[in-house]
């Protein structure tokens, strides 16, 4: 797999430059259609750094148990050593294509109030294969909310003026319509979809750069005529305009 999609640092510059240039805080927009969902127990997929585990954990507290995997090993380690004092999230390495022999072998018998996936799911080899696991290890009353791009991505039509674009780049903008809605609307009774508007307005190329380097379509040898036309947009518009929205879908009710 493209190292740009698990190796923390990268995943760092990415979640840095959104911090600093998303008109709206997607941690805040996913936590506020989470908060209606009661859970004690609580399984993260993907957990990267831990950008939403943490917030689990924080919920969760002394009345159930948060848990977190990630391919990653560096992302986990990070996750582990940044833990803020009395909370607790425990974690494993390892891959979603097998999910649950990953809970059972780290995590043991346990079935899920929440199994939640931010960003991650379609880096599955087989997305509906995953999506199965993850009903299995949901409790009879248990929620599913799983998250990613969605349908606009102006950035990905821009580069791929200058360079080819990865498949699974455009096919992860269908990812959540064509694998994750048609699986919850047959397992699941209650199904709720939100759309995240996400606009980036980039006033400095060097990060626009940087962002551009760790990012799992980045080409080096187109590199010096994306930043050139990213800068004189920049020079002539005063900034330069992404929009790359995203999609959340919570089930409840399995059928
Ligand atoms: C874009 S990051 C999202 C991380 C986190 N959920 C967040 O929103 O910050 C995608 C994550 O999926 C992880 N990943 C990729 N393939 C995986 C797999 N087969 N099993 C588990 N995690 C995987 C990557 O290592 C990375 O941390």
């Amino acid at each position: 797999m493209n190292k740009r999609a698990t190796n923390s640092s990268f995943l760092n510059e990415r979640l840095d430059f959104n911090a600093k240039y998303s008109r709206a805080d997607f941690l805040s927009w996913l936590t506020g259609h989470l908060s209606s969902i009661p859970f004690c127990t609580v399984l993260d997929v993907g957990c990267g750094t831990g950008a939403q585990a943490v917030w689990f954990g924080r919920k969760v507290l002394s009345r159930g148990k948060t848990c977190a995997f990630d391919i990653s090993e560096s992302s986990i380690s990070q996750l582990k050593s940044s833990l803020p004092a009395g909370i607790s999230v425990e974690t494993c390495v390892g891959s979603m294509d097998e999910l649950i022999s990953v809970v059972k072998d780290n995590f043991g018998n346990i079935k899920f109030d929440l199994v939640h996936s931010s960003y991650s799911l379609y880096y599955a080899r087989d997305i509906n294969s995953v999506l199965e696991a993850m009903f299995v290890l949901l409790e009879p009353s248990g929620s599913l909310a799983i998250s990613g791009p969605y349908e606009t991505n102006t950035l990905l039509s821009f580069l791929s003026r200058f360079h080819d674009i990865p498949q699974l780049s455009w096919d992860c903008l269908k990812f959540i319509d064509d694998c994750v809605l048609p699986f919850c609307n047959k397992r699941f009774r209650n199904i709720e979809s939100h759309i995240f508007i996400n606009d980036q307005f980039v006033t400095d190329v060097n990060d626009f750069a940087r962002f551009y380097r760790s990012a799992t379509f980045f080409d080096p040898a187109a590199e010096k005529r994306v930043l050139k036309e990213v800068n004189s947009i920049i020079n002539k518009d005063g900034c330069f305009h992404i929009r790359k929205n995203g999609k959340l879908v919570i089930a409840r009710e399995k059928i």
